[in-house]
Order: C-alpha cells, then sequence, then structure tokens
C-alpha cells in the first residue's frame, strides 16, 4: 500500500491554512483536492493522526475531526489498527455526467457528456496493461490501428448488417479526429459542404477552420425532409456532406429509411462523398432498441467513437471507407497525429470486445434522466419539445423569448446551457435551447427550477 510519510504531507497540503472559514473544514477540503488531482493517489495510507497533526501544526482535534468529516462522506475508509485509507466515494463514481459537470457552485450543462463507467473502464485497463508487454516489441509506429482492434471493429459493422474488412478500418484519436483527417483530405474549395441545421457543434468549428462554404438543410425533431435534401444538393452541388442520421446532436432524431435511400442515391450520382457521424449511435433510447440500419454505399464513410458509449476521455474513434481510401488517407500527414495511442486502443478493444454491460446501464439510466427531465419541463414554462427516440439531449423551441436571454438569465442562476445558435450553420435557431439529459435526476431538478 502507498503511503506518504508524516512530513511529505505538509508540501502536499501547502496553502491550506489560507482557505476561509475553519480549520477543519479547510483541512478536509484540502486532502480532497488533493485527491481529485491526484497529489494524493486513491489507495494511499494516510499517516496517524497524531503525525498529521504534528506535520501541519494543528490540535490532534482538529485533525481528528477532519478525516472524520472525510470518513463520512466517503472519501476515506478507516480500518482498525491499520489506518485511514484514501477512496473516492460511490457519489463521485457512479455518476451519469462527469463531476466537473457540477463540482463548485454552479452546474455547466453546456456540454453533453455521460460520465465514464468507473469500475468497468479500470478493470480494461488493468486488462489492456496486462496485454502490452507484447506491443512493446514491436516498432508500434502510428499506423491504421491495432490489428486487434480494426478486427474487432470490422466485426461489428459486419454484424450490425454492414460486411466490412479490417483493411477497411482506419483508427483515429477519436469521432472529431476522423472528420478532421477527412476533411483535410477531401474538402474542395470550390465547392459547398452540406450540413444538417442544427448540427454537432464540434463538426462546425472543423469547418468554420477550413473556412468551408456550407450548404444547410434543415432537420428539426421530426427530422429530415427527403425532398428539400435531394433539391439543396441539385441546387448547391457540394463534393462533401456531413450528416448525424443516428439520435443527430442536438434535435435526438433518428434519420427514416426514406431518406437514408435518399442520401445514398444522390452520393452516387452527384459524386458526393457523405461522412455519416455514427458517434451516438449506441445510445438508442427506445424500448426495446430496434436495429438501425447504417447509412452506406458508395462514397458513404462512416465515422465513430468510444466517447459516448464509454468515455471522452479514452480518445478512440475510426472510419471506415473504400480500402483504398484508407490507404491514401494513412498517406496523409496528419494521420499519425491523429492516431491514438496503442494502450488507449487495447483498452477501447477490452471495453467494445463484449459491450452489453455498458450499453444497458447506459441507456437505462439515459432513459430514465430523459423522461424524468421530459416530466420537469413539461407545462413548467413556455416552451414545446419532442421526445427523442435517442441521444443525449431535449431540443427545446422557446415560445416567446429568444435563447441566449434564457441562457443569460439561468447562468445567472448558476446553470449554464446551450442557445441554439451554437449549432447553428447560418447563425439561426435563436428559438432553440439543448437541455442534455446526461446529468442525475437532482441535477436535473435544480436546472429547470433556475430555467422556470
Ligand atoms: C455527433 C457527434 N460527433 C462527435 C462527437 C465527439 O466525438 P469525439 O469525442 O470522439 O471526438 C460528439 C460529441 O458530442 C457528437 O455529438
Amino acid at each position: 500500500m502507498m503511503e506518504i510519510p508524516g512530513p511529505g504531507f505538509a508540501s502536499v497540503l501547502s496553502g491550506w491554512r489560507q482557505a476561509p472559514g475553519p480549520l477543519v473544514d479547510a483541512l478536509a477540503a484540502a486532502i480532497r483536492h488533493a485527491v481529485v488531482d491526484g497529489r494524493i493517489p486513491v489507495g494511499t495510507r494516510l499517516p496517524s493522526e497524531r503525525s498529521l497533526a504534528a506535520t501541519l501544526q494543528v490540535s490532534r482535534g482538529t485533525v481528528v475531526t477532519a478525516l472524520a468529516t472525510l470518513r463520512d462522506t466517503g472519501w476515506l475508509r478507516t480500518r482498525h489498527g491499520s489506518g485511514s485509507t484514501v477512496q473516492l466515494p460511490p457519489a463521485v463514481t457512479d455518476r451519469t455526467a462527469p463531476w466537473s459537470v457540477d463540482h463548485g457552485d454552479g452546474l455547466d450543462l453546456t456540454r453533453a457528456v455521460p460520465a465514464a463507467p468507473h469500475t468497468a473502464y479500470l478493470e480494461a485497463t488493468r486488462r489492456a496493461v496486462r496485454r502490452s508487454p507484447t506491443l512493446l516489441v514491436d516498432a508500434a509506429e502510428p499506423d491504421a490501428g491495432l490489428p486487434q482492434l480494426r478486427d474487432l471493429l470490422a466485426d461489428r459493422y459486419t454484424r450490425d448488417g454492414l460486411p466490412t474488412r479490417p483493411d477497411q478500418i482506419l483508427v483515429t484519436s477519436g469521432a472529431r479526429a476522423a472528420l478532421t483527417l477527412l476533411v483535410d483530405h477531401l474538402h474542395d474549395r470550390s465547392r459547398p459542404i452540406l450540413v444538417e441545421n442544427p448540427t454537432y457543434q464540434g463538426a462546425l468549428s472543423i469547418l468554420r477552420r477550413r473556412r468551408a462554404r456550407l450548404a444547410v438543410v434543415p432537420v428539426s425533431c421530426d427530422g429530415w425532409d427527403a425532398a428539400r435534401l435531394a433539391l439543396t444538393v441539385q441546387a448547391a452541388r457540394p463534393a462533401l456532406a456531413y450528416l448525424t442520421p443516428d439520435f443527430h446532436n442536438p434535435t435526438g432524431a433518428l434519420m427514416p429509411a426514406e431518406p437514408r435511400t435518399t442520401v445514398a442515391r444522390l452520393a452516387a450520382r452527384h459524386d458526393m462523398t457523405v461522412i455519416v457521424d455514427e458517434t451516438l449511435r449506441d445510445l438508442d433510447l427506445r424500448v426495446p432498441a430496434e436495429p438501425v440500419p447504417h447509412l452506406a454505399g458508395p462514397g458513404i464513410i462512416a465515422i465513430g467513437s468510444t466517447s459516448k458509449l464509454v468515455w471522452g476521455g479514452l480518445r478512440v474513434g475510426w472510419l471506415r471507407a473504400d480500402a483504398s481510401r484508407i490507404r491514401e488517407l494513412q498517406l496523409n500527414p496528419l494521420q499519425a497525429r491523429l492516431s491514438p495511442p496503442p494502450l488507449e486502443q487495447l483498452i477501447a478493444g477490452e471495453l467494445l470486445s463484449d459491450p452489453s454491460e455498458l450499453l444497458r446501464e447506459r441507456r437505462d439510466r439515459l432513459r430514465a434522466q430523459r423522461d424524468h427531465l421530459a416530466a420537469l419541463l413539461d407545462g413548467a414554462g413556455d416552451w414545446s419539445f419532442t421526445l427523442p427516440p435517442g441521444g443525449l439531449c431535449l431540443w427545446l423551441r422557446l415560445h416567446d423569448v429568444d435563447a441566449t436571454t434564457l441562457a443569460a438569465r439561468a447562468a445567472a442562476r448558476g446553470v449554464k446551457l446551450s442557445a441554439g445558435t451554437a449549432f447553428s450553420a447560418d447563425r439561426t435557431l435563436t428559438h432553440y435551447l439543448r437541455m442534455p439529459f446526461t446529468g442525475t435526476p437532482e441535477t436535473l431538478t435544480r436546472a429547470v427550477e433556475a430555467l422556470a
């Protein structure tokens, strides 16, 4: 077991006395912060109370009370005769939203991100470390991805109804990395890029950085208009399109079969490469979840990621394309920089080899939170929304106030939210607000109270 000797503690907690308020609270908070930012690793045994009191120059009573507070809130485990060991409380590890979202005075709902599955992730990391010695005997220069991960991903697509060979997979450090690489490789400045309006703001910022001209096609909670899509493609002649048919961010809409066929036909007929973002594909909240056909065909490239099923900190994503396209992309100088380290790939492989439990857990919690948020919002203000079949957010249409004003008022009450314009390709959608349901029911209740 790890130990920090008594004198070492003074430097680990340096400055703790300057915090306002009683010494006991300051000491407990300083230990908690040191655990959270890694200065005191989880599993460390604390020095004895007597030694801590001497090192920190406080009374033994102050130390005893501070440690009792930490014990009561789950930060310490004490076994008689063997001292106190640092741990993370269940309130921190067993969460649906990352701790940082609700960590201080306010709530940050501008990011729709689920927390890591704590135990499953740590176990997968241990298994991955045990597998890693064989990696070390190889050069492990960035490549298209570890063979075992490419096999696994190809197999996943194949079982999902889209026959795929491992040489059709390129592993990247997330879906945004895949999009960045593809746009760098395929963007033709003389032609616009087709995007949905609204769309994922991370994609918009990648496209805007390239100063791409955008042609927009509207999407609402009711979905896509296939005829409008065809007209836009015929009029604007985009060479590239970026679409999110599977539980679209931010509306949560799922593209039905007809517009999928239309997109595939348009791609073939108009020589348009379509990047289909499947990052949210696993977040099907219907009961039971139903098979979703991949939007596939000539010129269609899928991108995916572990960030929503597992964790945004696991920077592993991928793209699926023709093998010849994958070989071309490997020659792009950006590819090596956008490739994840081998250990991350092993961890992803461990988690994706049998994701059924992760999937069940994530879907059940998100569904309960979506329904909780919907029940809270229903009739609580002058807005309307449609319950989405999947994804992470409700897309709220406001009737008599613009979203920027409402978001500013909510921020003044400690709740940060994103107004619709953040997801708009043409700076419209001023009367929409995105409400993620990634938080716990208590968090969501607080958020709606602030809004209403
Ligand atoms: C549609 C969509 N694509 C991609 C991402 C980000 O993926 P990654 O973290 O793998 O880059 C998100 C995150 O919210 C998203 O909603």
